[in-house]
């Protein structure tokens, strides 16, 4: 058995409910709408509490709801410190924080600093003229002599990342939208400002963070061009394979060193309060690098938010192994957010193609698994990608890259409440994408109804990993792949005895698993696992079959 490594796991775990805590992702929008107009908002959200509550999660982490222009859907802001009308208010925010807080819910908003929206006063302000107050607030640069932007680098959504601006004559920089301009974090007066905005929402009573694209939030001072990255070191991790975004390695751009500086200081903040962070950190090259540095030792955020198993390719037994191995070498002290789904990729019953016993599989394995873990709404029913015809497309990244990649929408539309209702009881109105008809089958009030229903194997599994203290904090060792099959173990991260040891068929045959030396394995019940045969020396795993052992 390998060395059980040290994971530098604070004393108090009461004080670390983040550490191997789940949370689950509502995207306000598209969860429940309660004024008719098609959209979700706050009361929606406070309505479903008790749902979410009886998933039996740490936390909810709330997508933007903050006042924008809508462009990117709300990752552009334009008042940092209030609700977007559409939806509600911050007395809403209020009933929403403190009922949930009532259920022992956890919740978690998610800043969007690396940019803002350009109508917030604060560009507004910047783009007048060269001397305002507020002139260096943005990343502005002079063209090059011949007229074209100051250097190579990419949009994610398409194209330059530059935008000319007549009032300035200048280039702006956006890593996103055009709409979407990147604060300028080298100037103290930015950072400042930002912690006031973090600091604002602290004091109402939030526990905590997702940090929007956490390593974009510098660009490099002397605007260097990123180098081409070659053919055989790209992939699609981040943006699919017909963006030339993949095309480069963001040294420049971002991923710079200087923000652990500014992390330190976000860190001392959260610490003020008790609250704590995930940073989404979008790098197809260095994400597990980055996430080592940013977590590492109390420095910066206490978790980060990894792209690793978001990806089209299979989650196979092998990948899990590389995954983690990774992990051990260049993080060792890291501690990785997981998650299979988002409001950003297509669905992973879809990406991977899972019938419902490769979702009931996978969820397990998420679970069971060292780190933390996000699940996003829907998930938990099984949701498959829905299909968004063009002609109903919101997305401004599927429309820009049309129809090689159809943009975020499949993976956005409506919560299915109930099968018989107008629009799945999400809306009264018609909403503002269309319910998928093939959803209504996964609705909520049809699950809880079907004791055998994936919706109850979600809370199974939560509630396991909420029971076992050593699947929230403990090493993952000797992790191993044979074949379709996935073995590791979780000991006790204070050095006993304890020990569990997870088994999973990552695949559509029959398999054996032999249980370590040690025996005495008794199996984890009420999670629909295999169970070892009466001489306790090995499990047979049909297709997608797993296993949780405990050391007797
Ligand atoms: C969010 C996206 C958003 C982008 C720009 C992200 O990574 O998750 O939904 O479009 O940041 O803010």
């Amino acid at each position: 058995m390998s060395a059980i490594p040290d994971t530098g796991i604070s004393a108090d775990p009461s004080a670390e409910w983040w550490r191997g805590g789940v949370i689950y992702q509502v995207y306000p929008r598209s969860y429940q709408d309660t004024t008719g107009d098609g959209i979700g908002d706050l009361n929606g959200i406070t309505q479903r509490l008790p749902y979410i509550a009886a998933l039996g999660v740490d936390a909810i982490w709330i997508s933007p709801f903050f006042t924008s222009p809508m462009k990117d859907f709300g990752y552009d802001v334009s008042d940092y410190r209030d609700v977007d009308p559409m939806f509600g208010t911050l007395s809403d925010f209020d009933r929403l924080i403190e009922t949930a807080h009532g259920l022992g819910v956890r919740v978690m908003i998610d800043l969007v600093l690396s940019h803002s929206s350009d109508a917030h006063p604060w560009f507004e302000e910047s783009r007048r003229n060269r001397t305002n107050p507020r002139a260096d607030w943005y990343v502005w640069a002079d063209p090059k002599p011949d007229g074209t932007p100051p250097n190579n680098w990419l949009s994610i959504f398409g194209g330059t990342a530059w935008q000319w601006d007549v009032r300035r004559t200048q280039y702006y920089l956006h890593n996103f939208l055009v709409s979407q301009p990147d604060l300028n974090f080298h100037n103290p007066a930015v950072q400042e400002a930002l912690l006031d905005v973090t600091r604002f929402w602290l004091d109402r009573g939030v526990d905590g963070f997702r940090l929007d694209t956490i390593n974009f939030y510098f660009a490099d001072d002397q605007l260097r061009d990123n180098p081409a990255l070659p053919p055989e070191r790209r992939n699609a991790q981040i943006a699919p394979s017909v963006n030339p975004y993949n095309h480069q390695e963001h040294v420049y751009s971002k991923n710079r060193p200087e923000n652990l500086v500014f992390l330190a200081r976000f860190r001392a903040l959260l610490d003020e309060y008790g609250a704590a962070a995930v940073g989404e950190v979008g790098d197809a090259q260095r994400g597990m690098e980055l996430l080592g540095e940013y977590t590492a030792e109390g420095r910066g955020v206490q978790m980060c938010y990894a792209f690793d198993f978001l990806s089209w390719d299979p989650l196979t037994s092998q990948r899990v192994v590389e995954v983690f191995a990774h992990l051990n070498d260049v993080a060792p002290h890291g501690w990785p957010c997981w998650a299979f789904s988002n409001h950003d990729v297509t669905r992973h019953r879809t990406r991977w193609n899972l019938d419902e016993s490769g979702a009931r599989c996978f969820a397990t394995l998420i679970h069971a698994m060292r780190g933390s873990v996000c699940l996003y709404q829907g998930e938990e029913l099984g949701l498959a990608e829905a299909k968004v015809a063009y002609e109903d497309l919101q997305d401004p990244y599927g429309i820009e890259f049309w129809p090689e990649f159809a943009g975020r929408d499949g993976c956005r539309t409506p919560m299915v409440w109930e099968a018989s209702n107008t629009n799945g009881g999400f809306s009264e109105a018609k909403p503002w994408l269309p319910v998928s008809p093939d959803h209504l089958n996964d609705a909520v009030a049809l699950q809880e109804r079907r004791d055998d229903a994936l919706l109850h194997h979600y809370r199974a599994v939560v509630g396991m990993r909420r029971d076992m203290p050593v699947l929230q904090t403990g090493p993952q060792i000797a992790t191993e792949a044979t074949g379709d099959l996935l073995t590791f173990m979780r000991v006790d991260p204070k050095g006993g005895g304890e020990r569990i040891f997870c088994a999973f068929n990552l695949g559509g045959g029959d398999t054996r698993v032999n249980l370590p030396a040690g025996g005495g394995w008794a199996p984890v019940t009420g999670i629909g696992g295999a169970e070892p045969a009466s001489e306790d020396t090995d499990v047979a795993l049909g297709p997608w079959g797993y296993t949780i052992l405990r050391a007797a």
